[in-house]
């Protein structure tokens, strides 16, 4: 894993006139900036509409959102604010010639994948600095994804099926045994990266159900790598495709506030910088806002690693989409003041009861939205459902270093020695959950049929990878309540 650029994030939340210090002297001129603001703001709001297209126009949506955002991504990076950008030079399709090495950076996706490498943005550095990291192996993803490099359960799954391509194209050359090995043994180590986010075992169990279709004791080493790379490219296609199916039917659910902004909470993460594009709890505030509804977000700071204060504020900034940040412990007091009308959140895993594991503090806010009567939603896909794990005390709880909460951004804050408790993600009981919006529908309680219906679309639209001993799921009749739309085109 290696870092080779790093560049000043202009329009992010640092003060204006922030500078990292790698930026040259001087630093890019006031207007440059501006333009580069602009342009970013403009291309989040563009995104955010074509989501919602994309959710109404469900044939061929995987496709044309990704490239749609990946022209104006470029364009943006192209122009660079006047100056060249950081994304440019990797995207041939761009037709812009290599940045100036002091060039700013730019708002993009958290990975690209290119031939041999996956490039990440260090989302550690975010908001102050845009520093790429690159991984040329599967072993530099699963550091990274340990790391917290790149981070969020749906872009944690694509970046994890993005190291599985890398692996086999690595081993090319390889004896068929010992490519079977690498494969499998990679396979392994993303997925304890961050053992709670499923979405990682899910990926990386439909990347080694295609190899065995292709054959894993083929001795083609280029076709197994062009088939591992192809799937992991519609892994990625069909995860925009579903956030933005989420987005539409979530922003639907809210309601309209006579004369007066809808007022939302998050926790965490959700944006493009979490699920490659789109984002979940954060991509149905981008479709209202696409929309034109008035909306004002609360943004819980998400202690320790602050994915909220830094990451959804910036995301949110970059939108142009009113917002506040708080103190976790600060929700409930504006719960209790009445000022909150709907808590959207993500998930990491969803056990086959509807129990729902999210970063830490998730569980009490469901508490205090069931206490102050506030509608509490998940907003997942359903590569994020795993129903071999029949109820939440069967979800594994990542723990992680005592130091991260000892610390705040770097700086150490107890006294020394003193040991912390860490654990990453809290468990919500499916009883105070008011929906889970999947791209396979609504899910309303009681969430167990509900679950069932949404797996089995899950496994019509594409065989299950990894089919349980005693045989596929039987088909479902449709989630209750609600039934789910129209399946997504898959790419
Ligand atoms: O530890 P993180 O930053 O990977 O945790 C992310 C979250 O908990 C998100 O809420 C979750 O992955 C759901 S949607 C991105």
């Amino acid at each position: 894993m290696s870092e080779p650029r790093s560049r000043a994030v202009s329009g992010g939340a640092g003060a204006p006139g922030d500078r990292s210090p790698s930026e040259p002297a001087g630093g890019p001129v006031p207007d440059a900036d501006e333009a580069l603001r602009l342009a970013r703001r403009r291309f989040f709001r563009e995104m955010a509409s074509d989501a919602v297209r994309a959710a109404a126009t469900l044939a061929g949506a995987a496709g044309a959102l990704r490239q749609t955002t990946e022209e104006m991504a470029s364009s943006v990076l192209a122009d660079g604010g006047v100056g060249g950008g950081v994304g440019a030079a990797a995207n041939p399709a761009a037709g812009a010639a290599p940045p100036p090495p002091d060039a700013p950076g730019g708002f993009r996706s958290p990975f690209r994948l290119e031939a041999e490498r996956l490039v990440l943005v260090d989302q550690r550095r975010l908001p102050d600095e845009l520093v790429d990291v690159v991984c040329e192996s599967a072993g530099d993803v699963a550091q990274a994804i340990r790391e917290m490099v790149v981070r969020g359960a749906p872009a944690l799954g694509q970046v994890a099926a993005a190291g599985l391509a890398l692996a086999a194209r690595r081993a090319i050359a390889a004896r068929p045994y010992a490519r079977r090995a690498i494969l499998r043994g990679s396979a392994n180590a993303l997925v304890n990266a961050r053992p709670t986010a499923v979405s990682v075992r899910w990926a990386t169990s439909r990347m080694l159900a295609r190899y065995a279709e292709v054959g894993e004791l083929l001795d083609d080493g280029p076709a197994v790598a062009a088939a591992l790379r192809a799937e992991a490219e519609a892994i990625i296609a069909e995860a925009t495709a579903d956030h933005a199916m989420m987005a539409g039917l979530g922003a639907g659910l809210l309601p309209v506030p006579d004369g007066r902004p809808l007022r939302l909470l998050t926790h965490c993460n959700t944006g493009p910088l979490a699920c490659g594009q789109v984002g979940t709890a954060l991509g149905v505030v981008q479709a209202l806002a696409a929309d034109g509804r008035e909306v004002h977000v609360y943004v819980d700071e998400t202690r320790p690693w602050l994915q909220g204060a830094r990451l959804t504020a910036w995301e949110l900034g970059q939108a142009g989409i009113p917002h506040t940040i708080l103190a976790d412990a600060a929700a409930g007091w504006l719960l209790a003041r009445g000022e909150v009308d709907a808590i959207l959140v993500g998930a990491d895993r969803i056990a086959a009861n509807g129990d729902t594991a999210n970063k830490i503090g998730t569980y009490p806010l469901a508490v205090l939205a069931a206490r102050h009567g506030v509608p509490f939603y998940f907003v997942a896909p359903t590569a994020t459902i795993d129903d071999e794990a029949l109820d939440g005390a069967a979800i594994p709880v990542e723990m992680r270093s005592p130091a991260e909460v000892t610390a705040c951004a770097g700086r150490r804050v107890a006294p020394a020695g003193t040991d912390a408790l860490n654990p990453s993600f809290d468990i919500t009981p499916a009883e105070l959950i008011t929906a889970i919006v999947t791209e396979a529908g609504v899910l309303r309680p009681p969430y167990g049929p509900a679950i069932e219906a949404a797996i089995a679309w899950r496994e019509a639209r594409r065989p299950a990878p990894d089919p349980a001993p005693d045989g596929p799921v039987e088909p479902a009749s449709p989630a209750p309540a609600e039934p789910p739309p129209a399946p997504p085109a898959t790419a």
